[in-house]
């Protein structure tokens, strides 16, 4: 199959190196002349692990190419759009002016019967809005739309892309469903579910999965609360109820709350589509609000630990990114805690494996450090806010020489209270008993 990609951003960029391995022919393209040309030159512009691996296997067989502007799309069997839909400044509606743009470039350019497919995450009815410009411009043409959801997570995507839970494709046509299957054939081995839904479904099962997702990250969250208080360990709690299958354990894990690039703006996104069509989530709102006050709640963790005041102390902060595996610092729990902090009077240090320069950007007033040990350098308390695998096996001893109090704020109840005992350490976790 011939598949064009609109938009080598992260979705388009990870979707289209899988589809070239499936042993499609994909064309990326994208408006940013310089992204274009440095991914010629085997530049990935995005951390995503062994992600430029199969870039470049793939360039090299000659599957993949990088364009600037998508040239003649006549002979693609289906195209793709993959631009970003940031949260629209002012009112938190998801900006699907990129997607727009990009239908009105490419519609002169597509076949009569082409398939146009949205991977973009899109509000319900964008799909239809797309179709009524198609006809405007292409009056010619009878062009299918469809939507095709991505259900990737930052620094899993590629395992997310070829081993997926389902893939949901939202369209009535006939033709556009047997492309679609056609280009997902070769994940047939695995056998995944492919749902065949209306567009407008398709649109809303994506901001449904991520609400509910975030909505089970929150309710732990409060239990973890209630377990602090009741003497309760939240971790246990997560597994007894994951243990049923009708609940599952996935995305239990309490924290600081969700960050990312998807959740926060996804909810508010959702949010928004309700209230224009009078219906009330609830859930969803409350959930938004909690994560939000969650981040900068944490500081008041480390306050505690340290007696009740950090004025003057130093902090070192590990891990500024929303998860591990990411450079990725939108709405990382760690800045808001950061700000916190130093609002409270605190010297933060800080250091994330891949992190930092975005960090940067949001945070001047930080010590950026080069490892978890140089951070540790006279610090009143370790944070962990980002449980990289680096630091679930930190040399505590060295960690404690390095410290001017040995005390350990693990927001991600990545250690064991016993081991920190041992290790001399004063332990605080979220919704477990800690190390006085
Ligand atoms: C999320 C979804 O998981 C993907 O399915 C979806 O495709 C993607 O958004 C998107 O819409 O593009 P992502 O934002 O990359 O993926 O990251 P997640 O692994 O879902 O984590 C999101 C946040 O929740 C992180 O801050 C993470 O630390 C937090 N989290 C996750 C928890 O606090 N506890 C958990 O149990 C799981």
């Amino acid at each position: 199959m011939r598949v064009t990609m609109i938009g080598a951003g992260y979705v388009g960029l990870v979707s289209g190196a899988c589809f070239a391995d499936f042993g499609h022919t994909v064309t990326c393209t994208d408006s940013d002349g310089a992204r274009v040309a440095a991914l010629n030159r085997g530049e990935i512009p995005i951390f995503e692990p062994g992600l430029a691996e199969l870039v470049e296997v793939n360039m090299r067989q000659g599957r993949l190419a990088f364009a600037e502007a998508a040239m003649d799309l006549g002979h693609a069997d289906a195209v793709f759009i993959a631009v970003g839909t940031p949260s629209r400044r002012g009112d938190g509606h998801a900006d699907v002016s990129f997607v727009y743009d990009a239908v009105r470039t490419i519609a002169p350019l597509l076949s009569r019967s082409a398939i146009v497919v949205t991977k973009s995450t899109v509000p319900v009815g964008t799909g239809d809005e797309i179709e009524r410009i198609l006809r405007e411009k292409r009056p010619d043409a009878d062009i299918a739309v469809v939507s095709n959801p991505e259900f990737l997570r930052e620094g899993a995507a590629i395992q997310d892309f070829k081993h997926p839970d389902r893939i949901v494709v939202g369209s009535d046509d006939l033709r556009a469903r047997a492309i679609l299957a056609e280009i997902y054939r070769p994940l047939y081995l695995n056998e995944p579910p492919i749902i065949y839904v209306s567009r407008r479904t398709a649109e809303l099962i994506k901001y449904a999965a991520n609400a509910f997702l975030a909505t089970k990250i929150t309710f732990i969250n409060e239990i973890a609360d209630l377990c602090e208080q009741v003497g309760a360990d939240v971790q246990e709690v997560a597994r007894g109820m994951g243990l049923d299958n009708r609940i599952g354990g996935k995305f239990l894990h309490a924290g600081p709350g969700f960050g990312g690039s998807c959740f926060p703006k996804d909810a508010t996104a959702l949010l928004k589509t309700a209230h224009d069509h009078g219906v009330a989530l609830r859930i969803v709102e409350t959930v938004s609000a909690v994560n939000e006050q969650r981040k900068r709640a944490m500081a008041r963790k480390v306050v505690t630990a340290l007696g009740g005041s950090v004025r003057g102390k130093t902090i070192a902060v590990l891990g500024l990114t929303f998860k591990p595996n990411t450079d990725d610092t939108r709405d990382s729990p760690a800045i808001p805690l950061i700000t916190a902090l130093q609002d409270l009077g605190a010297i933060v240090r800080a250091y994330d494996p891949a992190g930092m320069e975005q960090a940067k950007a949001k945070l001047e007033t930080v010590v950026y450090c080069h490892s978890a040990y140089a951070a540790a350098d006279g610090a009143d308390a370790v944070v962990i806010a980002t449980e990289w695998e680096r630091f679930r096996a930190l040399d505590l001893a060295r960690l404690k020489s390095e410290m001017a109090q040995p005390v350990i704020v693990d927001l991600r109840n990545i250690y064991r209270a016993e081991k920190m005992k041992r290790a001399g350490f004063r332990y605080v976790a979220v919704g477990r008993a800690g190390v006085e």
